[in-house]
């Protein structure tokens, strides 16, 4: 018999007691405006209450509009959904953490964000070109401003209280460690590619003796095909046990005590997606020993996002 109640409702604590993240999280990197805002509405009306964000998605605005729309019209209160967004490499500088942060709370139409992360670690070339290249086409890095730098910018953001939580994305355990050992505010959370093909274990693990949560994004192999969606240990348990292939990755990335991002874009996608049910332990044993290994995404290596539009 499977228990279908808990994982869609699962809350995991963050560390410092400042509230706690649902652990079924809807993703906003669309690229159409009006995508973004229906497929917003429709998840929050599915049942999502996490919410991920990001400056350089270029949408704040959108999902800022769909969220407040859909809490008036279900009377959910703000407190009980939880969002995130994230500073963009070309704000690393510390004097452009808080304006960046405001910017992208005026676009929200927020009072005051969950989670803030570090979109990634590497810093480009301050200023408000998001993507500056050299006259060869190559990424113009910042090296005069370290990710500690940037980090200590962020805690005091959390001192004001206009952000509970900050966090890091697209980070190595490498590069984590220092930042947990010397930060005065401690990673919440880490947002990282993961899936089966990609479990990151070892900074699982590290996550877990730190109490740092674990956020998956790209638990569905971007959805790219062929992929994790036909892969035939996952279809054979959706089979067995009555699911979709995408409820089998979403429920087997929630049993393993990380939180995750999923981006449905229709109605029937998002109900989807929220709909998963907690797997037999030997189905969890069985995706736990897939042999691929793939990541798909490489901006954790440049900075460079792989899946961002062009606005405008
Ligand atoms: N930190 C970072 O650098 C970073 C990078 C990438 C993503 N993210 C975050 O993670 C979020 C999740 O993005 P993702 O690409 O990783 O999401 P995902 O859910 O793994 O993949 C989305 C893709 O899967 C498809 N899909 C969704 N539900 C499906 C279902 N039930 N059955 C079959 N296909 C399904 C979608 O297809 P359709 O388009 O046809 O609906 C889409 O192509 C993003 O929105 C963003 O918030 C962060």
């Amino acid at each position: 018999m499977i228990d279908s109640s808990d994982l869609r409702m699962k809350r995991i604590p963050l560390n410092h007691g400042i509230g706690q993240m649902p652990a079924l999280g809807f993703g906003t990197l669309i690229p159409d405006p009006a995508v973004t805002i229906a497929a917003t509405r429709d998840a929050l009306e599915a049942g999502f209450r996490h919410f991920d964000c990001a400056e350089r998605y270029g949408n704040e605005r959108e999902v800022g509009r769909a969220l407040q729309a859909g809490l008036a019209a279900k009377r959910i209160a703000r407190e009980d959904i939880f969002v995130t967004t994230k500073l963009w490499n070309s704000n690393h500088r510390p004097e452009r953490v808080e304006p960046a942060f405001e910017a992208s709370l005026d676009r929200l139409g927020l009072k005051y964000l969950d989670l803030y992360l570090i979109h990634t670690p590497f810093a480009f070339r301050p200023g408000d070109d998001q993507d500056p290249r050299d006259q060869n086409g190559n990424v113009v890095y910042d090296r005069d401003v370290t990710l500690l730098d940037t980090w200590k910018a962020m805690e005091s953001l959390v001192d004001r209280g206009k952000c509970r939580a900050i966090g890091l994305s697209d980070i190595s355990l490498d590069e984590l460690k220092p930042i947990c050992e010397s930060a005065s505010i401690k990673p919440a959370v880490v947002q990282v590619e993961a899936h089966p093909y990609l479990p990151e274990t070892e900074l699982l693990e590290f996550c877990r003796e730190k109490g740092v949560v674990f956020l998956a994004f790209a638990p569905l192999g971007h959805g790219m095909k062929p992929g994790l969606l036909e892969d035939p240990v996952i279809s054979g348990i959706a089979a067995r046990v009555r699911k979709t292939p995408a409820q089998v990755l979403l429920a087997w990335a929630v049993q393993r005590g990380t939180a995750l991002l999923t981006t449905p874009k229709s109605a029937a996608r998002a109900r989807e997606n929220f709909d998963i049910s907690t797997l037999p332990e030997d189905a969890l044993e069985e995706i736990n020993r897939i042999q691929t290994r793939q990541r798909l995404n490489q901006v954790v290596k440049t900075g460079v996002p792989g899946f961002i539009p062009h606005s405008g």
